[in-house]
């Protein structure tokens, strides 16, 4: 198992020294290495079983920083960055040739953003590289968005996790690259297309594609549990699935069943998404068969636990 702890300093020589740190952020816990290192890079594929053709995210200290790796940067993106960073907003720009072709597997763009959360900004202030960070969970699986959850699954993978506490948004950052200079939404996430849009327009969503995705988050099977999960209605599920041990995970309908999980009983979709991860978590360890899930409300941050509901229940 790794140590859980707040030492800035303890992380700080770790990376320097070429090791992987899990580092909390806002949307969900990164598994952190110096991104200008390729050894240190190679590490963070191995731990998490990650293949190569999966781009990593840079994570930078500050807005200014982007100028820095990224270049021809579109006058959409300026303004998304500027509103938007730090926040749950990844953008894929043209990339300077200073990162390594492994950490954008070869793409002449890679995905930078700057984190919203105390801690990491710290530590990011205090080095003299960025930090390459997918989210820190076996490749396939569900984000962590707590300490624990990295513990669980990459304990004995890494040697320090960076104690943030539980992730405030819960799902992972939206990602938007550009086509001709017009924003394209890659990946809903922790940033609603409601706020996007009230910046820069009208945008166009590529969240899905079967053949050579542009992020793996656009595989049709990504972010799943190892238990079947149904998606439905589920008064109608409960029927249907009567035989089967099942547990039920509702947006805010009690549904008295023994096993479940409430996102939010009061019908807030921001709540949900901070607990949603660590509801599909909980609801695998529980000795059922099935998960029968209903979709939330399709607006603001529902939209990525839909998404992530959909590609959960494609597993
Ligand atoms: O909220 C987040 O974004 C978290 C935290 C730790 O920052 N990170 C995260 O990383 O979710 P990861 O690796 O699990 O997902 C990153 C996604 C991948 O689907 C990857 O393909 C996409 O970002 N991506 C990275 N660089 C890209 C690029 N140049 N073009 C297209 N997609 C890119
Ligand atoms: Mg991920």
């Amino acid at each position: 198992m790794a140590e859980i702890g707040k030492d800035i300093t303890k992380a700080k020589q770790l990376l320097e020294a070429g090791e992987l740190v899990a580092i909390p952020t806002e949307t969900v816990y990164g598994l952190a290495g110096n991104a200008l290192d390729v050894t240190a890079v190679t590490k963070i594929f191995v731990a998490k079983n990650r293949p190569e053709f999966d781009p990593l995210i840079v994570h930078i200290a500050d807005r200014a920083q982007v100028n820095v790796y990224a270049e021809n940067i579109p006058e959409l993106a300026q303004q998304l960055a500027e509103r938007f960073w730090p926040g749950p907003l990844t953008l894929v720009l043209r990339r300077k040739n200073n990162i390594p072709d492994l950490v954008t597997s070869g793409l002449d763009t890679v995905g930078i953003r700057c984190p919203d959360h105390a801690l990491t900004r710290e530590l990011l202030q205090s080095l003299s590289f960025p930090l390459a960070a997918p989210s820190a969970n076996p490749f396939g699986y569900v984000s962590p968005t707590t300490p624990a959850h990295v513990n669980d699954q990459l304990g004995d993978k890494l040697s320090y996790i960076l104690d943030g506490g539980a992730c405030e948004v819960g799902i992972e950052s939206t990602i938007i690259g550009f086509e001709n200079d017009a924003p394209v939404v890659f990946r809903m996430g922790g940033l609603s297309l409601e706020k996007i849009e009230a910046v820069v327009g009208k945008v166009h969503i590529a969240t899905h594609s079967s053949s050579n995705p542009k992020a793996p988050g656009q595989l049709v099977s990504h972010y799943a549990p190892r238990k079947k999960v149904i998606l439905g209605d589920v008064k109608n599920l409960l029927k249907d699935y009567a035989k089967e041990v099942s547990a039920v995970l509702s947006f805010k309908t009690n549904f008295n069943v023994p096993h479940q999980f409430i996102l939010s009983p009061s019908g807030n979709v921001e709540e949900a998404a901070q607990r949603f991860f660590t509801a599909l978590r909980d609801l695998d360890k529980l000795p059922v068969d099935v998960i029968l899930a209903e979709q939330v409300p399709n607006v603001g941050l529902g939209r990525a636990i839909n998404d992530r509901l959909h590609r959960a229940s494609a597993a």
